[in-house]
Order: C-alpha cells, then structure tokens, then sequence
C-alpha cells in the first residue's frame, strides 16, 4: 500500500471538483448578494442535505446528528473500528467568504472518495463531520457542534435566545431536532484516534512568505464578552453638560484606554482585540445614550497574558463609568485556553508536508477552530493552506486550487503512511 500514491494531477482535477462544491455552497446564503449561513437556519438544513449527498457518492454511511452536524462514516478493514475524524464547519459568520471551513470539509469528502476509487481500506475507519455551528454568530457561544460531539452541551444553552428572540431549543425543534436529545451526538472517547482539519490561514503568513501550506502548532486563547455602559437619557439640547450620565463619553475614554494599554510592550504583539458588536440604546439623534451594549473578543497564545489585560481593563471600565456617574456590566460568554496540538503528530504532518514543499514555517493559529474541542481528546492536528493576503471573514476569501491540490495530497499520503505506523 505504501506505493500507492496521488499524482499532482489527479489532485489537481480533484482540488477542481472541491472548489466548484465551495461555490455551490457559497450560494446558499439567507441574502442574496452575500454568504450568510446560521446555526439552524434553513439554509443549514439545504447544505446537510447537499454534503450528505457527496458524502455518499464518495463511499460513506451518513447521518444528521443530534445538534444538527452532518456526519459520514467510511468503515475500515474492520467493521466499527475507531475512526480518523477529519472535519470543519459549514456555517459562516454573516457576510462570508466561501471557503472558512468549509473548504476543510469538502477536501476531506474529496479525500474519501479517492480510496473509495481506488478500493482502499485502512486498519481504522476515516470519517467526516460538517460542524453544524463554529462560529457561534447565532447563539453567542462558538463550536456548539463539535461540543455536542465531545459531551459538552450545558442543557442551559437550549434558552439562549437569537437576536429575534427565538431559543436554541426552539431553533432545533423547527430545524426537526428533538432538544432533549442533545447528549445523543456525544461520542464515546474511544471512536476517534485522531483529529484532523485543514483549514484556510486566515492571516498572511503564508501568503508573505508564499508558501501554500504548514503545520499549525497551536491555537490562541480566547474571552468573549458581552459588555454594558448603563447612564441615563435625557434631553439632547436641555441637560447641562456637567448633569449628564453619557455613556458615550465614559466608552470612548476606556476605548483608548485599551488601545493604549494593548501598545504597551508587555502585550503589543501578544494581544489581539475586538469590538465587532454595537449598539446604542434608544439610538436617536436628539437623545443622550442610555446605553451601549458592544462584544469583546480578545485572544491571545499567552494565558496569563490575555488574563492580566483583561483584569487591567475591566478595571478601568468600572473606575471611568464612576467618574461619568454611569455603571459598567458585563458577561463572560466564552473562554478556552490557548491550545498546544500533539507533537508527535505535527512532527508526522511536518515530514509529510515537506516531501511535497521544500520549506515551510510554524504558525500558530490567531482564530478558533474545531480543532480546539478535540485537543483533549485525542491526537489532534491542523493543516492550514495560504489564503489571498491572509483575507478571511470577508467575501474576499481567496484559496488557489494548486494550493488544494497540495494539501489534498499531503492528507492522502499521510493517511497512507500512519496505516502502516498506526499512531
Ligand atoms: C472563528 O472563526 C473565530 O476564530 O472566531
Ligand atoms: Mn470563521
Ligand atoms: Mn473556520
């Protein structure tokens, strides 16, 4: 088996088909002119469907989850031995580009069909999971499929409610889940003996360098919260300056608080931060702001790091909205810790990628992944493939199909090469 092996251009024709699939999805959006695909929407239900579909052509059993991931199976020399999970997400944040995880997807079908061509089983079975939720836009809690996969749903997340006040729970009963059954898309520890996702960069390393593709050796920690000025509304042109609770005076002040605290040296270049996220509460013209309510993500590979600037700027906030005679709240929605991948499957991914590339560098990776839920689980590893000047989360995404065809036969040879060393 170990003789066999995908020319550059089989993999290009293949790298082909996996491109024009992404454009297929990348027109299932709830705008027209956009890409814009949520957790339970109905546009989620069209893409299972659709990928199931693929899944199938390429040899696999499939199945809908209990939280709505779509999942297929193609069996080893053996009937139910563990599986290689290899998988990303379907959903995008609004306003996407076509390939954020889903090109990771549609390569791992593509990958699968090809043994399925050419008849090859393996002493593990390979499957592939389309995440049903990463990027958390819908609920506010990001990976809601791959923790539904490795037993981490709270039951409490069933009343988070969507910015049209529709619950999680009553989200998957009109998507035709039953909410109660949520523990029913955990998988046991054992069914998995590996974790693999390639993945866009989603920043210009690669791209400077131009290279196509490298191991990823980790992923930034991340807080996500959800803050709040609390002051008061009143007259635009009646209330003296010096009588005001303006909550827009007391935000901008600790806005460049932060953009100054995040130059300083102990964290410039260690700590990225967000404000995707706004609103002003009653937002009219000839009222002074009650509130604002904004997000705020900030990441770091430094955990202690990321945990100090947050404490030093929560600080302020509350010590600047004492002085504006305003109030600061806030809500801790997500935290992970930064994440080290498996070293000796790196090690394997490095050597496999440079008998395809000469040179290549180490990357760590500033967005979450999917990856991140299986870490603890099992040997996980990511690949990541140069994307146009690093551009992601915008419709400017931009992957070349050589690069693909790359990655497609780095993964193949992998595979190939660990049926021998099992890992
Ligand atoms: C997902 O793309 C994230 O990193 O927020
Ligand atoms: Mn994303
Ligand atoms: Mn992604």
């Amino acid at each position: 088996m170990n003789k066999i092996l995908i020319t550059f251009d089989e993999a290009k024709k293949m790298a082909k088909s996996v491109m024009k699939r992404c454009n297929i999805l990348g027109k299932i959006s709830e705008n027209k002119n956009i890409i814009t695909r949520l957790y339970l929407s109905k546009e989620h239900k069209h893409v299972n469907i659709i990928v199931e579909k693929w899944m199938q052509k390429a040899g696999m059993k499939t199945w809908q989850d209990e939280v709505g991931n779509i999942c297929g199976r193609y069996e080893g020399n053996t009937l139910n031995s563990s599986a290689i999970l290899m998988a990303s997400h379907l959903d995008t944040v609004k306003n996407a580009g076509k390939y954020d995880g889903i090109l990771g997807v549609l390569s791992s079908i593509e990958i699968v069909h090809w043994f399925h061509k050419k008849n090859l089983r393996f002493n593990f079975a390979i499957e592939v999971i389309g995440f049903a939720d990463e990027e958390g836009v819908r609920f506010g809690i990001p990976f809601l499929g791959s923790k539904g996969i490795i037993g981490e749903w709270i039951k409490d997340w069933l009343n988070i409610i969507d910015n049209k006040g529709i619950s999680l729970k009553r989200a998957m009963e009109g998507f035709g889940l039953n909410p109660n059954f949520f523990n029913k898309a955990s998988r046991a520890k054992d069914d998995f003996i590996t974790y693999l996702e390639l993945h866009i960069e989603q920043g210009p390393y690669l791209y400077l360098e131009k290279l196509p593709l490298a191991v990823v050796k980790g992923i930034n920690g991340m807080y996500h919260l959800e803050c709040k000025f609390i002051g008061e509304s009143g007259h635009a042109g009646t209330v003296p300056m010096s009588c005001r609770k303006d909550v827009f005076f007391a935000f901008s002040e600790w806005l460049m608080f932060l953009r100054k605290n995040i130059q300083k040296e102990k964290y410039s270049k260690k700590i990225v931060s967000t404000i995707g996220k706004f609103n002003c509460f009653p937002n009219v013209t000839n009222v002074i702001p009650e509130s604002i309510v904004f997000s705020l993500d900030l990441r770091s590979i430094d955990n202690i790091i990321l945990d100090n600037f947050l404490e030093e700027i929560l600080n302020y906030a509350k010590k600047i909205s004492y002085f504006y005679k305003t109030t600061f709240i806030y809500k801790k929605k997500y935290h992970s810790f930064s994440v080290f991948f498996d070293e000796k499957l790196q090690e394997i991914l490095l050597k496999t990628i440079k008998y395809f590339q000469k040179r290549t560098i180490e990357i760590y990776s500033g967005a979450g992944h999917d990856a991140i839920s299986f870490a603890k689980r099992c040997p996980t590893g990511m690949i990541f493939i140069r994307c146009k000047k690093g551009i992601s989360h915008n419709p400017n995404e931009s992957v070349l199909d050589t690069d693909v065809a790359l990655s497609l036969q780095v993964f193949i040879k992998f595979i190939i090469n660990i049926n021998q060393n099992f890992l």
